[in-house]
């Protein structure tokens, strides 16, 4: 899709090759140093040295010889020393901005990449019967933004939540259920009870080795498919979905499947063999199925136990296979925790050494830990760890308190929705304002603050856009767009807000291929505050003219429509008042 900007661009590089002074191939562009008034320059350095001319000259033969359009968007053009600068047209570009963004509206910044191409993201991956922790909650934030940025991208996207439903440890958690009965309460609590009884299990087997082989008695059984271990482990799942499901709709966020590891339990042993047939693996003396250097520097690992036993890396192979056969994805994207890097990189050359998905992208987004305000790493042992529902209930809360501060005026019913809308967008948003790598911080005063780079923030400048337009209102009609003559915008905080809006649909591409969406962020809060510059510099409802009065207004309402835009694809919801 070509945006304002893009047809700039476009119309620079066209210009100079029309010169014909310069071989086309030669014909670059970049931005210019922040200090040089001008939006895209062109470096002569290169051309010049080819065609044995000096680089001052040649720009400024260009800068004589370039004959622009009439309806260019390229305003000035200047031979700064090597450099050719080429400035917007201010007038025309304005008009196109604008424009775009009121013709697009919840769909501008959005692009046409590639329909036919697939990606499936696999986020969230929380484990049964075990409540999600700060782990699952910032795969599950960092998921569903990719999903958003890629949809948005033009890409066909399959979200999967691979849940953590199969393994040894369950025939230990049915056999606690047998021994002390299944957990009530609902959804966090009724978790939190079977993440107790199956450590109390695990407590007393140290004592009573009985209980040991009961475990794996069970164990045994549901591998086998007895109908009471079937039972007993499916009312695990169950309820754990049921509990995630609750803080999955808060958070907004949408799988097209949850197979989980179990989906792919039956393709196993053809995936174990196919391994050895291909000799990416081998059988060592005992029975196991081993994986040796599979990757430079990789160590060995176990693709099944002596004792038959199946692995969390053979379900992901098994899963990769699947997933190749049933979506034919360009690439698979696991956003999963920094920790698993090494995972991921076994299963990745392992695949790769079996011979399929050569023409994949197999990509491992990984992220940071999370810590408490004192600088201390969340952890279960040290019990300071932090669960999704109570998360999102304290930042809920906490919101509220805001809110009750800064409009108390508000109905209860919507102070309840403004503060559900801030409380959830400051937890997301800390999980994306900086690089996944790096780790977070649960600091409530930071993440809810009014002022400086969090959702709040940029929620109150969304809001504070849309009083404006219904202070507006009430002093009459708002102008049709089509009669708005936004060639006005001519102040330089109204230019500067415009090319912020302008920057939209690449900063969507550039967090996209970075699969960064800090990215965004980072939009958004310059825009926000470039917004403010704007809003202390030039009256809007008490502009000099009236049509000076609606081209501003234009500004606003497509300032507005911009943030959404931005924040929805982090998945962070703007309330009309604040
Ligand atoms: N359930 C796993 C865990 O909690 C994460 C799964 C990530 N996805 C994957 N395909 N391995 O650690």
């Amino acid at each position: 899709m070509d945006y304002a900007l893009d047809r700039f661009v476009a119309e620079v590089a066209t210009a100079i090759r029309a010169t014909e002074k310069v071989p086309a191939d030669l014909v670059e562009t970049q931005t210019p140093k922040p200090n040089i008034p001008a939006d895209l320059a062109f470096p002569a350095f290169r051309a010049a040295k080819a065609l044995g001319v000096a680089p001052l000259q040649l720009a400024q033969q260009l800068a004589t010889s370039l004959r622009l359009p009439a309806d260019s968007l390229i305003g000035a053009v200047t031979a700064t020393g090597p450099f050719l600068n080429f400035s917007i047209h201010p007038q025309r570009f304005a008009s196109a901005v604008l424009d775009e963004i009121h013709a697009r509206g919840d769909a501008y910044g959005h692009d046409d990449q590639d329909e036919q191409q697939t990606i499936v993201v696999d986020y969230s991956a929380p484990n049964v019967a075990k409540r999600m922790h700060v782990g699952h909650i910032r795969s599950t934030i960092i998921g569903q933004t990719l999903v958003h940025i890629f949809r948005a991208l033009g890409y066909r996207v399959i979200g999967d939540n691979h849940l953590g439903d199969w393994g040894k440890q369950f025939g230990a958690i049915i056999a606690a259920i047998m021994r002390y009965g299944k957990p009530d309460g609902d959804s966090e609590t009724e978790l939190a009870q079977l993440e107790a009884i199956y450590a109390r299990y695990n407590e007393e087997i140290k004592e009573n080795p009985e209980l040991d082989e009961e475990a794996r008695r069970w164990s045994l059984l549901l591998e086998q498919g007895d109908p009471q271990a079937r039972e007993l482990w499916q009312w695990c799942v169950d309820a754990t979905l049921r509990a995630n499901q609750r803080n999955y709709d808060r958070l907004g966020v949408q799988f097209d499947h949850a197979y989980g590891e179990s989906f792919y339990e039956h393709m196993l042993p053809a995936v174990i063999q196919e391994a050895i047939d291909n000799k990416a693996a081998y059988r060592d003396e005992g029975g196991a199925a081993v994986v040796e250097e599979a990757g430079p520097n990789l160590p060995t690992f176990l693709l099944q136990r002596s004792d038959g036993g199946t692995l969390y890396i053979t379900r992901d192979v098994a899963t990769i296979e699947f997933r190749i056969r049933e979506f034919d994805p360009v690439r698979i994207i696991y956003v999963v925790d920094a920790r698993q890097e090494l995972h991921f990189r076994q299963l990745f050359a392992l695949v790769r050494a079996m011979g399929y998905a050569h023409d994949i992208e197999l990509v491992h987004v990984p992220f940071g830990t999370v810590f408490d305000a004192h600088g201390n790493a969340l952890s279960t042992r040290k019990g300071n760890m932090v669960y999704l529902e109570a998360l999102l209930d304290e930042a809920v809360r906490r919101a509220r308190e805001v809110v009750e501060n800064k409009n108390p005026d508000l109905s209860d019913a919507e102070k309840a929705a403004v503060a559900e809308a801030v409380g959830i967008g400051a937890v997301v948003y800390n999980d994306l304002y900086q690089d996944p790598r790096r780790n977070i911080t649960l600091d409530w005063g930071r993440m809810l603050a009014t002022e400086g780079n969090s959702a709040t923030y940029l929620q109150y400048s969304y809001a504070r856009c849309r009083s404006i337009l219904r202070r507006a209102a009430t002093e009459g009609p708002l102008d049709d767009f089509t009669t708005v003559d936004c060639t006005l915008l001519l102040h330089a905080s109204e230019q500067q807000l415009i090319k912020y809006l302008a920057r939209l649909p690449d900063t969507v591409r550039e967090a996209g291929a970075r699969y960064a969406p800090f990215v965004i962020a980072d939009w958004c809060y310059a825009t926000a505050r470039e917004f403010g510059i704007f809003f202390e510099q030039c009256p809007v409802l008490k502009a000099e003219t009236s049509a000076l009065r609606s081209a501003r207004l234009a500004l606003v309402t497509a300032t507005a429509q911009a943030l959404k835009n931005g924040l929805s694809l982090l998945g962070i919801n703007v309330p009309e008042r604040m």
